[in-house]
């Protein structure tokens, strides 16, 4: 049975989604997309890192499912299902799934859609169900205890002999531990300046300011690390961790300048990861975890 607080942070997470994530910004843009970056000198790069989780599916099939589909916000991700009768959309947000059946349409109406109000942790599909299966940046928002069970939903429904890809972030990835560490720290003192600066001239000293911080805008997200995937998930199932991006959006907004050979460094990192897909996607950000059905 789920405890009332597992509820609470699914119903949380649902509402965050609907009211807020999902919500329109600009044209074909969401305001989820602000934890992505969309600059033209990150484009290429994060533009194949998307298309990196298509190698691992068969081409062809009958259904695809996409759990914790969201509006299918990014073009790649439509590359994904492009061989299949039919991609099946699955997600606790309705208005995730709304955007999504205006993206590619119902089957009804001559489109690729089906679209499912499901949870990833009780997916309401038979066994062996999907050709393929991807499930990108979701399971994070499960409770932690569930993590484990949406990996073997994940793989019951998937069909044996056949793939399905899951992309999540890692709780605290070695290599960006060394490049983000700075970053805090400079934005600290920064803000540390300012606000004895802003004291001063208000007269106050630094110690009078312990009102409550401002909450911040996002919603429940809870990671683990290799050792927790290999050990829990890999004893259940045949799992294999590649890269899908090894640097986070905030190493991409503080590294990464148009006019200091950004793009250049970008196709530079993305060779490495090439050559090195598992080293990149067990200490990088991001890994791909490619689960494999016999
Ligand atoms: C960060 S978004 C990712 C959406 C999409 N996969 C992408 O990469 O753009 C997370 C999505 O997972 C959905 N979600 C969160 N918890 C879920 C759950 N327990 N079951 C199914 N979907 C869930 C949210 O509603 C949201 O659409």
């Amino acid at each position: 049975m789920k405890t009332s607080s597992e509820l609470e942070i699914k119903q949380d997470v649902r509402k965050f989604y609907d009211d807020i994530g999902w919500q329109e910004i600009g044209e074909g843009v969401y305001q989820n997309a602000r934890y992505e970056d969309l600059r033209p000198v990150s484009w290429e790069y994060i533009h194949k890192c998307h298309l990196r989780v298509g190698r691992h599916l068969i081409p062809e099939g009958r259904l695809l499912l996409d759990a914790g589909s969201g509006p299918i916000q990014y073009p790649e991700y439509l590359e994904y299902s492009q061989g299949y009768q039919a991609r099946v959309c699955a997600d606790i947000s309705i208005v995730a799934l709304k955007e999504a059946r205006q993206r590619i349409g119902d089957r009804s109406s001559g489109g690729s859609g089906l679209f499912v109000v499901a949870d990833i942790a009780n997916l309401p599909f038979r066994r062996d169900a999907f050709d393929g299966v991807v499930s990108l940046h979701t399971i994070h928002h499960l409770p932690i205890e569930e993590h484990k069970q949406a990996y073997q939903e994940v793989y019951r429904v998937l069909a044996p002999t056949n793939s399905a890809v899951v992309v999540n972030g890692w709780q605290d990835s070695v290599l960006m531990r060394y490049f983000v560490r700075p970053i805090k720290w400079r934005n600290r003192t920064r803000k540390r300046i300012r606000k004895s600066i802003k004291n001063l001239r208000d007269g106050r000293s630094n110690s009078s300011d312990t009102g409550p911080k401002p909450k911040g805008k996002g919603t429940f997200v809870s990671k683990h690390d290799a050792e927790w995937l290999k050990k829990e998930v890999g004893s259940l199932m045949q799992v294999e961790i590649f890269v899908w991006r090894s640097v986070s959006v905030r190493f991409l907004r503080e590294y990464i300048n148009p006019d200091l050979g950004g793009k250049w460094l970008l196709q530079k990192l993305y060779d490495l990861e090439e050559r090195y897909p598992h080293f990149f996607g067990e200490y990088g950000q991001y890994p791909m975890i490619v689960i494999k059905k016999d």
